[in-house]
This record gives structure tokens, sequence and C-alpha cells, in this order.
């Protein structure tokens, strides 16, 4: 009986204390006097989300339904304070111009703790600016343009890839079509290796850069549920020795690394590619930056920091893993776009047959600014479907906002992009595909500050002309010969799967039927 008794007061006890531990902060935005949306313990207000059965992008989307009159709310992310922004100046305040307070991406303290989140995706401060100082000279379109040649024979080996694979099936699963020759350009452009991903996959799928990405990309209730983890309790989620990634991530590409750079005698070649950066980063064994704090004071302060092998990989790693997967959803989400907009389809491919005629059947850079409509029709497949549906910020030093919010180290930031691309006062009509709305004649009257594709600030994505520069290569490929229709399976509108922060396709693939375009004959690529 006693024994009962001390077990019913111990059991109490504990639920009283996992209570008072999960609720301590859910007083953050009263004692602020900022609205925000009453939480559950433990889940606080995304408990869809932290419970795998909804897509983020949504999540966050109905919570802003209900503050549409405010610049901002409250929230609790299971059971961490997060203030999410509506408003468009606010955002620009925070993303661009008090940068320095917000510099974080979220669980900022706890990047090193992996290696494949050690790099400058993941990394704030100090590690992340000296890192991305260092590495943006590598993206700027002179680079673009001399690296497009690579792109180019990229070009003429999907063009043997889509035919191939059209000969064997006309219902082509576009997402892992695409993800083949994008996977392919990153590999080449940035460690020039020949990853080998568009050759005909005979058997069992043995290609090893492709089972990485499915390592690195696993969608999974187990893999759903480590992300969310980590990025609201990272320091239980590391206290009980759990890791985001494999490490076979690691040493594969550790592996890889080191080959290339033995093969070029651990000397700069000629390709001024990423692998020749971090040669130069090696010989001279640290790396020069100015300090984050340079952004508070307004005063230059130079710091270094020394190069070791895992600050190299983890950016070679990263590389691999945001070149590919994102351009790839891209491209496959606009054909999937266009297969149901005939009209814009037809646009699109005598833009393309236009381009191919003045140029002579052959590819340049200039294909990323002489096919407006093309790029119009990525870009609002951008808006439809934003690779991040969410993107968040950390708060890294304790931060005023001109409203007078004050908002300590640590508090997450929330800016829900899903949102604000579907909010009929910015884009009307949100879920029809209208890619008018990008054209030169037609960009200024977007709002500014409503549009983030790829996000914002001094972390825009680092990538983004080499995106455009691939995605736009890839669909010019296929337009060139191919029609796109749905495949008779195919649904016409998509639920997001909730168990990645990519904007991806629930249990389901992008089918697609190519139908051969009459006069392709006359537009295949010249090759040298
Ligand atoms: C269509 C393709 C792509 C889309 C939509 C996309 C989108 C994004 C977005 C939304 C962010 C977050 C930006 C922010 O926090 O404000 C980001 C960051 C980043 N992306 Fe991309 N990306 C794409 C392709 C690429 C490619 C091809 C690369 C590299 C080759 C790349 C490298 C990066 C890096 C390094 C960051 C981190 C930047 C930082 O935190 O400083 N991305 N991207
Ligand atoms: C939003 O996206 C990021 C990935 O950038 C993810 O880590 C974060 O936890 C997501 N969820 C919310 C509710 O912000």
């Amino acid at each position: 009986m006693n024994a009962l008794l001390v077990l019913a007061v111990l059991v109490t006890v504990i639920i009283y204390l996992l209570y008072v531990l999960t609720t301590r902060k859910f007083d953050y935005w009263k004692k602020r006097n900022v609205p925000y949306h009453k939480p559950w313990p433990l889940l606080g207000n995304y408990a869809k989300y932290i419970l795998q059965l909804e897509y983020p992008g949504h999540t966050i989307q109905k919570l802003c339904h209900k503050f549409k009159d405010q610049p901002y709310f409250g929230t609790y992310y299971g059971t961490e304070p997060a203030l999410v922004i509506t408003s468009p100046d606010v955002l620009k305040q925070v993303l661009t111009k008090d940068f320095y307070y917000v510099n974080g991406r979220e669980s900022s303290d706890y990047c090193g703790r992996e290696v494949t989140t050690h790099n400058v995706f993941f990394n704030a401060g100090d590690k992340w600016k000296i890192v991305r100082q260092n590495l943006t000279p590598l993206f700027t379109s002179a680079k673009m343009r001399n690296m497009f040649h690579l792109i180019e024979t990229r070009a003429h080996v999907f063009e043997d890839m889509i035919d191939y694979e059209t000969g064997m099936s006309k219902t082509i699963e576009a997402r892992r079509f695409s993800a083949r020759f994008t996977m392919d350009c990153i590999c080449s452009c940035a460690f020039g290796v020949e990853a080998n991903t568009m050759a005909p996959i005979q058997g069992d799928d043995t290609n090893p850069f492709r089972f990485m990405g499915n390592q690195i990309f696993e969608i999974s209730y187990a893999r759903g549920f480590k992300i969310v983890f980590r990025a609201i309790w990272p320091s239980i989620f590391y206290g009980l020795g759990y890791q985001l990634f494999p490490p076979a991530v690691d040493q594969f590409f550790g592996k890889l690394l080191k080959g290339v750079l033995e093969s070029r005698n651990y000397e700069p070649s000629s390709r001024n590619d990423f692998i020749d950066l971090i040669l130069g980063f090696k010989k001279e064994d640290v790396i020069t930056g100015d300090s984050i704090t340079s952004m508070k004071t307004g005063e230059s302060k130079k710091i270094t920091m020394k190069v070791d092998d895992e600050l190299l990989l983890s950016q070679c790693i990263m590389f691999f893993a945001a070149g590919y997967e994102t351009s790839a959803g891209t491209t496959s989400y606009t054909l999937y776009e266009l297969a149901k907009n005939p009209e814009a389809q037809k646009r699109a491919a005598a833009e393309v047959d236009a381009f191919l005629r003045r140029h002579n059947n052959k590819i340049n850079y200039d294909i990323v600014h002489e096919l407006p409509f093309l790029e119009a029709c990525v870009y609002e497949v951008l808006r439809m479907y934003p690779v991040l549906g969410n993107l968040t910020r950390e708060v890294m030093d304790n931060y005023v906002l001109p409203t007078g919010l004050q908002l300590d180290k640590g508090v997450r930031i929330h800016v829900p992009i899903y949102h604000i691309h579907h909010n009929p006062e910015y884009f009307p009509d949100p879920f029809s595909f209208q890619p008018e709305r990008f054209l030169p004649e037609n960009k200024d009257k977007i709002k500014p500050n409503t549009f983030y594709p790829f996000g914002a600030g001094p972390r825009l994505c680092l990538g983004l002309r080499f995106a455009k520069m691939q995605v736009i290569a890839g669909l010019v490929t296929v337009l060139k010969k191919y029609r796109m229709e749905l495949s008779d399976t195919m649904p016409r509108n998509l639920i997001f799967d909730a168990r990645t922060f990519l904007t991806q396709p629930k249990d389901q693939g992008i089918d697609l039927r190519f139908i051969e375009r009459e006069g392709w004959e006359s537009r295949k690529y010249v090759r040298a």
C-alpha cells in the first residue's frame, strides 16, 4: 500500500517537473507584449510539424493567418520562443540592416559537433563570416562564365541521357532524372571529378555519389525526427550522442577530396574551381577576413582562422549537398508546371528554339539572361515551391528592434517564406502559375522584400548564380526536343512531405510524359 502511494507521488512529481521544465519559457512573449499563440506543453505551436504530420511551410502559414495585421508575432517552437516576422519592412531590418545581431541560422553553438554541419550554411559569427568571405570569389559572374564550358559538356551528356531514357520509357520521373544532371554538374565544377551519374543504370544502382546524396537527403520518420530534435533541443540531441548525418558521408568525401588533391599534386591547376581555392587556403595555412563585430562597430577588425582538413571537408560536403538537390527540385517543378500549362510551355520552347538558332545550336553563359520568359518560369516556380519554405535566424547578441522589442541571445526568428510567397496581397491569385509576374516589364510591380527564393541579406544563397546556370541549362536541353504532359497518375496539386525541410512532394515523384517535338533534329547540340 505504502509502496503504491510512494510511486503515485513520484509519478506526480515527475509529471509536474516535466510540465514545469517544458513550459518554463512560455511567458516570454506575454512579458514583452508581443501578440502570441497559446502553446501546448512540449510541442508549443508546431505540434503538427514536430509530429511529422504537416510540411513546416503550411504549419507556419496557418499561424500567420491568425495575426494578419501584425508585423510579427510570438510562437513557441517546441519549448523555445520564436518570433515569426511577416512585415516586409521589419524583415528587411532584421535580415539585412541589423544582420550582426541575428547572424545565426539555427543551433549555431552546436555546428562543430558534426563534420557535415561545420560549414558556411550552419555556422554563425566569425566562423561564418571569414569562411563566407573567402568562398565568395568562387561564385562571381566572371567565374561562372569561365566555368560554363563544363556545364555545356554536361548538357551534351544530358542530351544523350534523355534520349536513352525516353527510349526505355516515355514516362520519366523528373526529380531523380534532374538530379542525375545537377549532381554531375556540381561534381564536375566543384571537384573536377566525373561522377557518372548520367550513365545508364543497369541492375542495382551502385553509383557512390547518388548513394551519398540519398544518405544526406534521406526522407524517413527517423531522419525527420532527428532534424526537429536537433533544431529545437540541440544540447539534448548531442548529449544523447545523436548525429544528424551518417559518418559514411564524411568518410566518402574525405577520401574523394584527398584523391583529388593528390591527383593535382597539391598545386592549383588552371581550372579555377573549388579545389583550386582550397589548395590556395592550404598553402597559406590560414585564411584572413573581417570579424563579424566590424558589422556592429563599423571599425574594420581583421581576424585569421587556421585551415585544417575538417574545415575544407565540411565545405566540400556542403557544395555537393546544396549544389544538386535544390536545383534538381527546381528543375523538376518547372517541368511539372510547364506540363500543366501548355501555353507557357509553347512560349518557353519557342524562346529556346530562337536562342539555339541565334547561337548555332551551342549554349553559352548568355542562357541566364537571354531567355527572359524561361527565367520568369523558374522564378514563378521558386515562388510557388520555395526550396526552403521557412527560413530561420538565431539572435546572436542581445537585440532591440526599432519597435523597441528586446530579444535575448538564442531567440529564434522564423521567416515564413511559403506564406509570404502565397500572400494574395503581394501575388494575386497565388496558387496559379503566372510567369508573367516575373517578366522584366512587370518586375517592379513586385513589392520589395516579399520574394525570398534564395534568402536575403549577407546570408543570401552563395550558389545563386551557379544554380541559375545549371537549372536553365538543364531546362533548355529538355525543352529543345521534348514536349511534356503529366502522366496519367500525376496529380495536379501536390502534397508536401513533412519529414524534410526541403519543399518536396510527399510519397511520389514527378511523373511526366516526354513527347518528341517537331523539328528537334535541327536543334541537336553542336559538339566541339
Ligand atoms: C535553385 C537552387 C537553389 C536554391 C533555391 C537555394 C536557396 C537557398 C536559400 C533559401 C538559402 C538560405 C539563405 C538565407 O539564409 O538567407 C541558401 C543558402 C545557401 N546556398 Fe543555396 N540554393 C540553391 C542552390 C545552391 C547551389 C547550387 C549552391 C552551391 C553551389 C548553394 C549554396 C548555398 C550556400 C553555401 C548557402 C549558405 C549561405 C550562408 O549561410 O552564408 N545553393 N540557398
Ligand atoms: C525551418 O527550416 C529549417 C531548415 O532551414 C529547419 O531546421 C527548421 O527547424 C524549420 N522549422 C521551423 C518551424 O522553422
